[in-house]
C-alpha cells in the first residue's frame, strides 16, 4: 500500500494517505507525552511496542466481533487502518480507582470499583479535554443519543474482552480510553489505538505499573514496562 501525503500528525502517531481512499497508513512514533503535551521525551522503541501491542489487541477484538478500524500491521512501526471520521469524544472505562477519578472523587488508588464507570471527555486540546455528560454531548451536537448508547455498549464489550485477555497475562486492566469513528458506510467503529499509552495496566500480583504512568510519575523504564506487556500478550492463552 503506497504511502502518500501526511494527513495528520498527533503526539504519538502520523497518519498518511494511501493509494486506496478508504485506507490510511499509521506510523507510530517514539515520542512520549503526558499532561496535554507538557511533559515530553523521546523513547526509543516505543513506536514498535505500541504498534505491535495495539495490533494484537485490535486483532483480538475483531475475532470477537467488535467492529474496528484495524486492517493489518505493515512493519515494526506501521499499520494500515480504515479511514474514519473521528468523533471528538474520548470514552474512558474504569474498573479500579486511579488517575483523575481518584483525584476528582477522593477515592484511594487501587480500590476496585463496585460498578464499572464509563466517562466521556470532549476532545479539545485548548479546553484541556473536559469531562462531559450526555446533555453536553447533545448541546455540542457531537453524536445522537442512540450513537452514544452504541459507543457505551461497545466500550463495555471491549472492557469485558480486554479484562479477560489481560487476566490471562497476569495483568489487571485498571482503566483505558477508547476513540470511535464512522467508516465510509457511516458505521460506528472502534478507532485509534489500545496500548500502555491509553490503558492503565498493573501486574496482578504486585500492582507494579506497566503503562504510561511509569513516565507520568517518573518511576522506571517505560520500554521495559511496555516490553513486559508485549511479551505477556504474546504468551497468553485466551479462551473466548
Ligand atoms: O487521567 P485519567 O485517569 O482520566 O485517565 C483514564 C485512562 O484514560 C488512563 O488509562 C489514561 O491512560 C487514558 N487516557 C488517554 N488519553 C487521554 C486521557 C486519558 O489514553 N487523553
Amino acid at each position: 500500500m503506497e504511502k502518500r501525503a501526511l494527513l495528520y500528525e498527533g503526539k504519538a502517531k502520523q497518519l498518511f494517505e494511501t493509494n486506496d481512499p478508504n485506507i490510511l497508513r499509521v506510523q507510530y512514533k517514539d515520542a512520549l507525552t503526558a499532561f496535554n503535551g507538557e511533559k515530553k521525551e523521546r523513547a526509543k522503541g516505543k513506536g514498535r511496542l505500541n504498534n505491535e501491542i495495539s495490533s494484537i489487541l485490535f486483532h483480538q477484538l475483531s475475532t470477537v466481533g467488535i467492529a474496528n478500524h484495524f486492517v493489518k500491521r505493515l512493519s515494526e512501526t506501521e499499520q494500515l487502518v480504515k479511514k474514519t471520521s473521528i468523533i471528538p469524544i474520548e470514552v474512558v472505562v474504569r474498573n479500579v480507582a486511579a488517575g483523575s477519578l481518584s483525584r476528582r472523587l477522593g477515592l484511594e488508588e487501587g480500590v476496585p470499583l463496585n460498578t464499572t464507570v464509563v466517562e466521556f471527555y470532549y476532545k479539545d486540546d485548548d479546553l484541556g479535554d473536559p469531562l462531559i455528560n450526555e446533555d453536553h454531548i447533545q448541546l455540542l451536537d457531537l453524536v445522537s443519543i442512540n450513537q452514544l448508547n452504541e459507543m457505551k455498549e461497545m466500550a463495555l464489550q471491549v472492557n469485558d474482552h480486554l479484562t479477560n485477555h489481560f487476566k490471562a497475562c497476569d495483568v489487571k486492566l485498571v482503566d483505558f480510553k477508547l476513540e470511535f469513528g464512522f467508516d465510509e458506510e457511516g458505521k460506528l467503529i472502534l478507532s485509534d489505538e489500545i496500548s500502555p499509552d491509553t490503558c492503565r495496566l498493573w501486574d496482578v500480583h504486585t500492582n507494579e505499573k506497566l503503562d504510561k504512568d511509569v513516565f507520568r510519575e517518573g518511576i522506571g523504564q517505560i520500554d521495559q514496562a511496555y516490553e513486559t506487556i508485549l511479551t505477556r500478550l504474546k504468551g497468553a492463552v485466551v479462551t473466548d
